[in-house]
Order: structure tokens, then C-alpha cells, then sequence
């Protein structure tokens, strides 16, 4: 198997340092604040995957419907000539949705090499195998580490054309701020003739968006709590999961999609012998996935250095794939 390791890939404990302290911090500042890219241990996944399975979290599915009805409309944007080039997928997981085009791809007997970057090198071998058995004739070079650490290895992997796929409305889970400096990044990592995809969920109907994270189930209030629990497995904490509870919002106006959990009581935690109190009523902010307008997207792209090519929307117009190109 090709696999890219990063050499300057933290180790098991450098991880657990970065982890402890970030929960740390995020819970002496006011408000107090966890970032969700730590709900993915195992069972953070294996909630994600319930998330994405729920009738009412609508994304995946349209996502789904582009990828696998609208390939042809996705090659024209992504691939204009018919120069060899390198697929890569930031934070691929089980590229459910990419399949489809790789597929078609191979199908049309383009010329390109799949590059999965993912920071779980268990989650790239079991795609590497999935795939390979899948398309016998694909090229892949898995790619594991940090997002703009492997992008700089594949440019010096090769010098053919890059296109770049962001999915899953994941750039809905950084802040406007965080997401503008996450695509200046990106551009200044890629060159004129490179594309990128960024899959964004729209503004709708609030109630719509409200539900799709806010399940009677109690599934995304797990998906939160989880954390909770990580921070008592791993990191010697002792958070009551009881006296916690899930609190979503939606703002139309903003178009922020935020969830919290609340302290029902007054209380004191600790993490490895440090006490962080809690008021009653007082809230972790947990995670934002923002909802995005045309008009937001397209000042995205442009403050970060990108022209629009094309985008596509899933038949009810809830989702769209949007294709940048460098300006
Ligand atoms: C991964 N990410 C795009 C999901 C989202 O929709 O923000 C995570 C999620 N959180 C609650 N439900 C799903």
C-alpha cells in the first residue's frame, strides 16, 4: 500500500498533550468554550455515522444526490482539459460520496491518482483496500497527517494539476474568521491552474435546519456529551454526565447553527486534580455549523483569492458543491 506518512506526524502523546491542554483552556476562558474536531474518538464516529443515518440530518443525503446524479456536471467544472491530475480529498473517511465520481472518472478512462488525506491512518488503509478491490486499475497515494502539511507533499509528489475536495459542509464547523483563514491557506497552497470543490449547507427553512441537529433520539446530545466522557477516559476527569444538557440554536440572521451544553446545577469538575467550577446555567460552547447564503459564499471566495467556476445544487436546492479556482 502507498501510504505518505508525515514525518513530522505528532506522536500518541504529543496528541494527548495538545488535547489536554486545548480542553484546558477552553474551559478556563469565559465563556467557556471545546472545540468539536475532538468529538471523533470511536464512539464519536460511530454516533456521527447514527447522525448521518437520522431521516432528519438532511446534508449527507444531498451531498449524495450531486455526487451520484450529477457527476458529468462535477467532471466538467473539476477536470476542463484532458491533462492527468491528482484528486485530493481533505479528510476523506470512507469517501462514500467521491466513490461515485471516481467511478466515473475511471469509467471515462480519465487519467488522475487518488489522494485521501486523512489524519487516521487506520481510516486510509481500510479505504486503500476498499477502493483497490473496488477499481483494480486506481492509482492512490493515501496521505496521512495535517490537512496543509500533506497538501505540501503532494506538490512535491508531483507536478500535475490539483483538485482539491473540501465535503460535508465541514468548513460549516469553523467560525466566518476561521474559514476565510482556512481558504487563504488553501490558496496560497495551490497553484493558477489547480481547483478546489467546498461542499456548504445552505440557509433554509429554520425549523428544517433546527431538527437536522436537534433529534428527539437524543443522538447529537450523545454526539456532544461524548466529550464529556473522552475528557473523563483520557484525560482522568469527572464530569457528571446527568448534570449536562444538550441546547441547540439556530440563528436566521446569521445563519450560525450552535450547540452548547448547560450546566443544570452549580458544580465543580476536575481534570487530573484541576477544579474547574460551573454556575448553574452556565453553558460549554460546543460547536457551530454555519449555514452559508450565495452571497456569503461568494465573499468567501473572493476575500480569500478565489474565482467561482461553477456550482451545483442537490435537487432541493438545500446544498451545494461550489468549484473555486485560483485567481
Ligand atoms: C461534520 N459536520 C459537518 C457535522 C455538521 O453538520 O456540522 C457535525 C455534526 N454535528 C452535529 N450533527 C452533525
Amino acid at each position: 500500500m502507498n501510504v505518505q506518512l508525515d514525518p513530522q506526524s505528532k506522536t500518541a502523546k504529543n496528541a494527548v498533550d495538545q488535547f489536554r491542554s486545548d480542553i484546558l483552556n477552553g474551559l478556563s476562558n469565559t465563556p467557556k468554550k471545546l472545540s468539536s474536531k475532538y468529538f471523533y474518538d470511536k464512539i464519536g464516529d460511530h454516533l456521527f455515522q447514527k447522525i448521518m443515518a437520522m431521516p432528519s440530518y438532511y446534508l449527507t443525503r444531498c451531498e449524495l444526490d450531486i455526487f451520484k446524479n450529477k457527476t458529468d456536471e462535477l467532471i466538467d467544472l473539476l477536470i476542463p482539459g484532458d491533462e492527468p491530475f491528482d484528486l485530493i480529498e481533505l479528510g476523506a473517511g470512507d469517501a462514500m460520496k467521491s466513490t461515485y465520481l471516481l467511478e466515473q472518472l475511471i469509467r471515462k478512462g480519465i487519467n488522475f491518482t487518488y489522494m485521501p488525506i486523512d489524519i487516521s491512518g487506520n481510516i486510509l488503509s481500510i479505504l486503500h483496500q476498499k477502493l483497490s478491490s473496488q477499481f483494480p486499475e486506481i492509482k492512490i497515494t493515501c496521505l496521512e497527517g495535517d490537512y496543509f502539511e500533506m497538501l505540501q507533499k503532494a506538490a512535491s509528489l508531483s507536478d500535475r494539476r490539483k483538485v482539491v475536495l473540501f465535503l460535508g459542509s465541514n468548513i460549516g464547523n469553523m467560525t466566518l474568521e476561521e474559514a476565510e483563514g482556512f481558504c487563504l491557506h488553501l490558496n496560497k497552497n495551490l497553484s493558477p491552474k489547480d481547483r478546489v470543490l467546498i461542499g456548504f449547507d445552505l440557509m433554509k427553512n429554520p425549523h428544517i435546519i433546527l431538527e437536522a441537529y436537534n433529534d428527539k433520539e437524543g443522538i447529537t446530545a450523545s454526539f456532544n456529551l461524548n466529550l464529556l466522557t473522552r475528557i473523563n477516559n483520557e484525560l482522568g476527569g469527572n464530569f457528571d454526565l446527568k448534570q449536562f444538557q444538550h441546547y441547540q440554536t439556530y440563528d436566521p440572521v446569521s445563519g450560525a447553527c450552535r450547540s452548547f451544553l448547560i450546566s443544570l446545577i452549580s458544580q465543580e469538575v476536575t481534570i487530573d486534580n484541576i477544579r474547574i467550577s460551573f454556575e448553574e446555567n452556565e453553558w460549554i460552547d460546543m460547536e457551530i455549523s454555519q449555514k452559508f447564503s450565495s452571497e456569503k459564499i461568494m465573499d468567501l471566495a473572493q476575500q480569500s483569492g478565489f474565482a467561482i467556476a461553477g456550482t451545483i445544487n442537490d435537487s432541493k436546492k438545500w446544498f451545494v458543491d461550489s468549484v473555486w479556482q485560483v485567481k
